[in-house]
């Protein structure tokens, strides 16, 4: 029975045993492996690099710097394997940046220059994804309906204050609408480029809808994903709720009246019952 567990025992330990191996190896002859897969993480401007592989006895040092400009250190000596850049790149949100990893040993002593792997350019501005947009409010009125969209506050700063999403991309970004009528398939859209709209709808009629925003000046990552839906059935909501009240109200009553009509019954009942048990023993006697 224990035959056939040693060996895969053994090849499931192999890989992490060689890789061992090979890590103590190459930090031997004094070169650790350089990084690889390096990729930018952006969301809103917030920006984490990113790479491979995990260091073994060895770290990393991360560098950034833009246009001609020289290399400044962020993550020092760090083990991870990712580096929060957001600091740098929100100080010229318009500008090209280079970033590279270093892998050196962890008393940063190397002869010549350490191996080193540079990451993609990066400009924010074009190159930072956009958030899952956020319905803030919504209100149907009439022949009307209103939707607010949040602008969200990014790092990105000018004079000591946070930047929004509309501050800082101004009429390069829109929001698009998609909307339908309840029952409807048909699915409409519009375009603003605030964070406001206002179709006309029909009266009466509830509608779902969500939100997508856009970067108009933008090849790639031009869209963000879209908000959850929301829905303005908010009349046949109240219709519901208040349905469900009086009848919650209404059977707690019944109920009561229910109960209380047996109480007082029973109570009717005995007292006749003590009444006739009083009178009976004196016609006895
Ligand atoms: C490195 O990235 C390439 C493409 O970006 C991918 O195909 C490959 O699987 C990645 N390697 C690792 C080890 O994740
Ligand atoms: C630094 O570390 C490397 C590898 O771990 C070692 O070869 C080297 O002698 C160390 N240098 C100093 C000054 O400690
Ligand atoms: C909807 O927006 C329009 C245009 O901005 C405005 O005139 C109207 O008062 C708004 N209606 C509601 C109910 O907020
Ligand atoms: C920043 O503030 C200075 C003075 O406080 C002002 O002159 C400048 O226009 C401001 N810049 C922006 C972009 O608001
Ligand atoms: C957008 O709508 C909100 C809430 O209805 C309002 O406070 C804001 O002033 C509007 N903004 C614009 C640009 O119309």
């Amino acid at each position: 029975m224990a035959i056939p567990v040693r060996p895969r025992l053994l090849a499931a330990l192999a890989p992490t045993f060689l890789g061992c191996l090979l890590a103590q190896v190459t930090v031997a002859a004094g070169t650790p492996p350089k990084a690889f897969n390096l990729t930018w993480k952006s969301m809103n401007f917030k920006t984490i690099l990113e790479w491979k592989p995990k260091p073994v006895d060895y770290v990393y040092n991360v560098e950034i710097s833009s246009g001609s400009s020289d290399w400044k250190i962020k993550c020092f000596l760090t083990p991870n394997t990712e580096c929060d850049l957001t600091d740098e790149i929100v100080q010229d949100v318009r500008r090209i940046y280079q970033a590279r990893v270093l892998s050196v040993p962890r008393n940063n002593t190397y002869l010549g220059n350490p191996p080193l792997t540079n990451a993609p350019e990066f400009l924010p501005y074009r190159d930072t994804k956009l958030g899952q947009p956020v319905i803030k409010s919504f209100k149907q009125v009439g022949r009307k309906l209103n939707v607010t969209v949040e602008d969200p506050r990014t790092l990105v700063r000018r004079n000591g204050t946070f930047l929004t999403l509309r501050d800082v991309f101004g009429k390069d970004l829109s929001y698009t609408l998609f909307y339908r009528r309840d029952a409807s398939t048909g699915k409409k859209e519009a375009t603003t480029s605030t964070n406001n709209f206002s179709i006309d709808v029909d009266q009466g009629g509830s509608y779902c809808f969500f939100v997508q925003a856009l970067i108009n000046s933008r090849k790639i990552n031009q869209k963000s994903p879209e908000s959850i839906t929301e829905c303005t059935d908010q009349w046949r909501s109240i219709m519901g709720e208040t349905l469900i009240i009086v009848g919650a109200v209404v059977f707690v009553v019944t109920i009561f009246i229910i109960l209380l009509s047996i109480y007082l019954c029973k109570r009717r009942q005995s007292r006749a019952g003590q009444k006739r048990k009083e009178t009976s023993p004196l016609r006895v006697a």
